[in-house]
C-alpha cells in the first residue's frame, strides 16, 4: 500500500429497511403469508479515496449523507456490501457517544474492557489509567455507573481512552462538537500531538473551519456519494455550496466558477452583543444583537447577509438574512456593518456556534462565509427543567386525569 494508510475501493454499504414497521394493522393483516416487504437503502455508493499515512482527513456532509456509517466501515464495525477498504496500523476509533461502553460497569471497569478491546493489556492499561482518567477530569465519578454519566461524560471518557491507547489510525465522530469549549480546545490539542507524531486521522465534523484549520485532506459525502476528496478548501467550499444549495454556477454565461470566485467583500469582524456588557451570556428569551462588520473591496448590489445558529452538534437551531427580514441592501461600499437584532432568545443553555455569510441574491454565489465563527451563550439563571434547544412554553392541564 506504499505510504497509504487506508485504501477505500468502491465501497458501497446497503441497509435492508424493514418497511413493515411503518405499516397500518390492516396493510400487515392484507399481506399476511407473503414476503415481509423490505426495502433496500444504500447509504453508501462507490466510495473511492485513499489516505496517506500522517494525513489528517475531514469528512464532511449533510446529516445523513453517510459520514458515520463510513467511518463504522473503516473501523471494521460494519461491513461494505460491496468493495473492499484496507488499512494499515492499528485502528482505535471513537464512533458515537458512549459506543463501546457497557452502562452497568463503572467508568473504572469501562477503561480497562474499553482498552482490552482497542489492543491493551490491563498493565498497559494501569500505567496510563491516571492520565486517562484526569484528561476525562473524571476522577470524581470513575466509580459510578457509567449509565449515571452525561453524553458529555460519556464522551471525554471516549475520548480519553481512545487517544491514549496508542493507535496509529484514529477515528473519531464528531465529538469535537460535543462538551464545553475547554474540553474541545483539549481534544483539538490532542488531536494536533497525533498530528505532529505522524498518525493518521479521519475525522467527522460539522465545523468546516476546523477542516481547513487542521486537514490536509477533505472528503466531502452526499447522499452517500462521494462529491470531493480533495484539499480542505475545495472540501469545505463544495460543502457550503451544497448546504445552502448553491453551486449551480456552472461557468456557463461567463459567470466564474466556484474556484475562482474574486474576493469583492469581506467579513471583518462579527460581535456578539449581550444585553449586558458585565455578563458575555443571554438568559433565556433576553434580546441580542449580531453585528457583522465588511468591507467591499469594490461595489457589490445584491448582496444578502446570512446568520444561522447552530446546536452544539451542528444542526441549524436558527437561521434568518436581510432578504428574509424584508431588506432589500443598496450597494455597499467601503467598510460598514450590518446588525441583526433578535428580540427574544427562547433558547435553553447552551452554547450554540454562530455562522455569519454574505451571499448575492440573484446568482446565489457566496461572497464570503464564516462557519460556526462566533457563538452565543445562553444560561438559565432560574431552575428550568425542559431539555433540548427550544424553550416552548408548556404547560399541564390535569383536569381529566383520574386517580379513583
Ligand atoms: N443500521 C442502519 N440501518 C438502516 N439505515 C441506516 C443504518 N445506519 C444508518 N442508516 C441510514 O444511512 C444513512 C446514512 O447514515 P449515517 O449515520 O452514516 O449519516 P451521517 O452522515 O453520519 O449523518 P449525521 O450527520 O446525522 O450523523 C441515513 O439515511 C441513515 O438513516
Ligand atoms: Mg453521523
Amino acid at each position: 500500500m506504499g505510504d497509504l494508510a487506508i485504501k477505500i475501493h468502491e465501497v458501497s454499504k446497503m441497509f435492508r429497511l424493514n418497511v413493515e414497521r411503518h405499516s397500518t394493522l390492516k396493510e400487515r393483516v392484507v399481506r399476511i403469508g407473503r414476503r415481509p416487504p423490505i426495502e433496500e437503502f444504500w447509504a453508501l455508493r462507490d466510495i473511492d479515496f485513499e489516505v496517506e499515512s500522517g494525513h489528517t482527513v475531514g469528512l464532511i456532509g449533510h446529516n445523513g449523507s453517510g459520514k458515520s456509517t463510513l467511518l463504522k466501515c473503516i473501523g471494521g464495525i460494519l461491513r461494505p456490501t460491496k468493495g473492499q477498504i484496507r488499512s494499515r496500523g492499528r485502528i482505535a476509533s471513537l464512533l458515537e457517544v458512549g459506543a463501546g461502553f457497557h452502562p452497568d460497569l463503572t467508568g473504572r471497569e469501562n477503561i480497562y474492557l474499553n482498552a482490552s478491546i482497542l489492543g491493551f493489556s490491563r498493565k498497559d492499561t494501569e500505567a496510563r489509567f491516571d492520565d486517562i482518567v484526569a484528561f476525562a477530569g473524571l476522577e470524581r465519578f470513575i466509580d459510578q455507573q457509567v449509565k449515571r454519566y452525561s453524553s458529555g461524560m460519556y464522551m471525554r471518557l471516549g475520548f480519553s481512552v481512545a487517544t491514549s491507547v496508542d493507535p496509529e489510525i484514529l477515528l473519531v465522530d464528531e465529538v469535537l462538537a460535543v462538551g464545553d469549549e475547554a474540553f474541545q480546545r483539549k481534544c483539538l490539542d490532542r488531536i494536533l500531538g497525533f498530528q505532529r507524531d505522524g498518525r493518521t486521522i479521519v475525522f467527522v465534523t460539522h465545523a468546516a473551519d476546523q477542516v481547513r484549520q487542521i486537514c490536509d485532506r477533505a472528503v466531502v459525502l452526499d447522499k452517500g456519494k462521494l462529491v470531493t476528496w480533495g484539499t480542505p478548501s475545495e472540501g469545505v467550499r463544495t460543502f457550503r455550496e451544497l448546504l445552502y444549495g448553491f453551486g449551480d454556477d456552472d461557468g456557463a454565461d461567463g459567470a466564474v466558477t466556484a474556484g475562482d470566485r474574486r474576493e469583492r467583500v469581506r467579513i471583518r469582524a462579527v460581535q456578539v452583543e449581550y444585553p449586558d456588557p458585565d455578563r458575555p451570556f443571554i438568559r433565556n428569551g433576553e434580546p441580542l444583537n449580531i453585528h457583522v462588520g465588511y468591507e467591499a473591496l469594490e461595489p457589490v448590489d445584491d448582496a444578502v447577509f446570512v446568520i444561522a445558529l447552530h446546536s452544539v452538534d451542528g444542526h441549524v437551531v436558527f437561521g434568518q438574512n436581510t432578504w428574509g427580514l424584508g431588506e432589500r441592501l443598496p450597494t455597499l461600499r467601503g467598510s460598514g456593518e450590518v446588525t441583526f437584532r433578535v428580540e427574544s432568545t427562547h433558547m435553553l443553555e447552551g452554547t450554540y456556534p454562530l455562522t455569519v455569510g454574505i451571499h448575492e441574491k440573484e446568482s446565489g454565489a457566496i461572497l464570503d462565509w464564516r462557519e460556526q465563527y462566533e457563538h452565543v451563550d445562553v444560561i438559565n439563571l432560574e431552575e428550568n427543567h425542559a431539555w433540548g434547544v427550544a424553550d416552548l412554553e408548556a404547560t399541564v392541564d390535569l383536569t381529566k386525569l383520574n386517580s379513583r
